[in-house]
C-alpha cells in the first residue's frame, strides 16, 4: 500500500499522494476538484514559463494562481536560464507557494529547446540552474524528471544524486525516456534504482490507474509517495479510493449520481470564472471523464455539439435526467475494477508537458 505520509523537509505530505502537474488540465478548478474529493496530499500547478513570470506575462501568471485550500501546493516552472529561474523561483516563493519544483521532463518541441527533457542533455547547465535556485528560494525546492533523453542515454540515477548533492529536496521520476513521450510502459524499474541510489523522497509515477497500481508501484520500486496524472482526469476519486484501499482492502466506484454532481459542479465553476477558451475546456475534460459512464458517447456527443457553456451544462443535466429516468443504478457499488473502457484512456491525451 502507499505510505499514509511523507515529508519533503518540515512539509508533511498526507497522505502521500500526489497530483501531477498536467499543462492544460490541472488549474486551479481542477486542482480544488481534486482536492474537494479528499485524499491528494500534494498539488502542483501545470508547468510555468521562468521567463514569462519574470516578464510579468499576465497570461503566464494565471497559470500561478491558486485558493488558500490548495495548501500544500507546489509551482512547476522550466526554463534554461539559471538567473532567470531562480528569480522566477524567488516571486514563486513570494506569491505563498510551499514548494517550487523544476520540470525536467517536457517532450513538446518548443519546450525542450529552452528546459524541460532538454535538460537531461547537459547536465553541467542543470546543476549551474540547481545551485541557482536552491540559493534563491528558502522552501523546498523538488524535481521532476523522465528517466533520461533516449534508451542509451538514461540519467535518472545520476541526476537524482546531483540534485540531492545541492540540496534538492524530492525527486519524482517518470520512468519514460523523452523519446518515448507517453508510448510504451513506465519502466518502474528505474524509479527503484533512484530510490536506491538517494535519501531524498522519491515519488513514483507513470501508469498508474486505479489503486491497485499504486500499492504494486509502492511495494516494486519503494518510493515514498505515489503521484497520479492521466487516471486523475478520468477518475478525479483516484485519490480517495487509494486510501479506502489503504484502510480496508477495497474501494467503491462513483455512481452516475457521483458523476453527474461532480460534472456539473465543475462546469458551473468554469462558467462562472468566465475563461476565454470555457467551452473547449468543459469539451475536453467531457471527452476523459465521462468513459465508464453508461451512454457516456452520447453524453460526449452532445457536449461536442453545444457552443456555450450553458449549452455544455444544459447538455450535462438533460442527459444525466435521461439516465435517472431509465433506471441506471443510483446507489454506490463495491467494486474493485474499473470499468474496462479506461483502459484505453490514454490515447486521448496530449503529450504535453
Ligand atoms: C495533458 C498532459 C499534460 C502534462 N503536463 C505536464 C506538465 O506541465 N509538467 C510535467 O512535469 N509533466 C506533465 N505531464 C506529465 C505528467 O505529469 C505525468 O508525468 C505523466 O502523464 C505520467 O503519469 P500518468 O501515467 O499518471 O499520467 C503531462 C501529461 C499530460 C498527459
Amino acid at each position: 500500500m502507499i505510505p499514509a505520509q511523507f515529508q519533503i523537509r518540515d512539509l508533511t505530505i498526507r497522505p502521500a499522494a500526489v497530483l501531477a502537474p498536467m499543462a492544460g488540465v490541472t488549474d486551479t478548478l481542477f486542482r480544488r476538484v481534486i482536492r474537494g474529493l479528499g485524499g491528494c496530499g500534494l498539488l502542483m500547478t501545470e508547468f510555468t514559463s521562468s521567463e514569462g513570470i519574470t516578464r510579468n506575462a499576465k497570461k503566464t501568471l494565471r497559470y500561478l494562481f491558486f485558493q488558500p485550500d490548495e495548501h500544500p501546493i507546489t509551482a512547476q516552472l522550466f526554463g534554461a536560464s539559471p538567473s532567470v529561474m531562480a528569480d522566477a523561483a524567488k516571486m514563486v516563493e513570494d506569491h505563498g507557494f510551499d514548494a517550487v519544483d523544476i520540470n525536467l521532463g517536457c517532450p513538446a518541441k518548443k519546450v525542450v529547446k529552452c528546459g524541460g527533457s532538454g535538460l537531461l542533455r547537459d547536465l553541467d547547465l542543470l546543476e549551474q540552474i540547481f545551485r541557482a535556485v536552491r540559493s534563491a528560494v528558502r522552501i523546498p525546492l523538488t524535481i521532476k524528471l523522465r528517466a533520461g533523453w533516449d534508451e542509451k542515454s538514461i540519467v535518472a540515477v545520476e541526476v537524482a544524486k546531483l540534485a540531492e548533492s545541492v540540496g534538492v529536496e524530492a525527486v519524482a521520476v517518470h520512468p519514460r525516456t523523452r523519446l518515448q513521450g507517453y508510448s510504451g510502459q513506465a519502466d518502474w524499474k528505474i524509479i527503484a534504482a533512484v530510490k536506491e541510489a538517494v535519501s531524498i523522497p522519491v515519488i513514483g509515477n507513470g501508469d498508474i490507474q486505479k489503486p491497485e497500481d499504486a500499492a504494486r508501484i509502492a511495494e516494486q520500486t519503494n518510493c515514498d509517495a505515489v503521484m497520479i496524472g492521466r487516471a486523475a482526469a478520468t477518475n478525479p476519486w483516484i485519490f480517495s479510493q487509494m486510501v479506502e484501499f489503504r484502510e480496508t482492502g477495497s474501494y467503491r466506484q462513483p455512481t452516475d449520481a457521483h458523476r453527474h454532481q461532480l460534472l456539473s459542479r465543475y462546469y458551473k465553476e468554469i462558467k462562472l470564472a468566465d475563461q476565454p477558451d470555457a467551452v473547449g475546456k468543459m469539451k475536453q475534460f467531457a471527452c476523459w471523464f465521462t468513459h465508464g459512464v453508461g451512454n457516456g458517447s452520447e453524453l460526449r456527443r452532445t457536449v461536442h455539439e453545444a457552443r456555450t457553456p450553458a449549452e455544455v451544462l444544459d447538455a450535462v443535466e438533460r442527459f444525466f435526467e435521461r439516465q435517472a429516468a431509465v433506471g441506471i443504478e443510483p446507489d454506490a457499488v463495491l467494486r474493485n475494477e474499473v470499468p474496462s473502457d479506461h483502459a484505453n484512456e490514454h490515447a486521448t491525451f496530449e503529450t504535453a508537458g
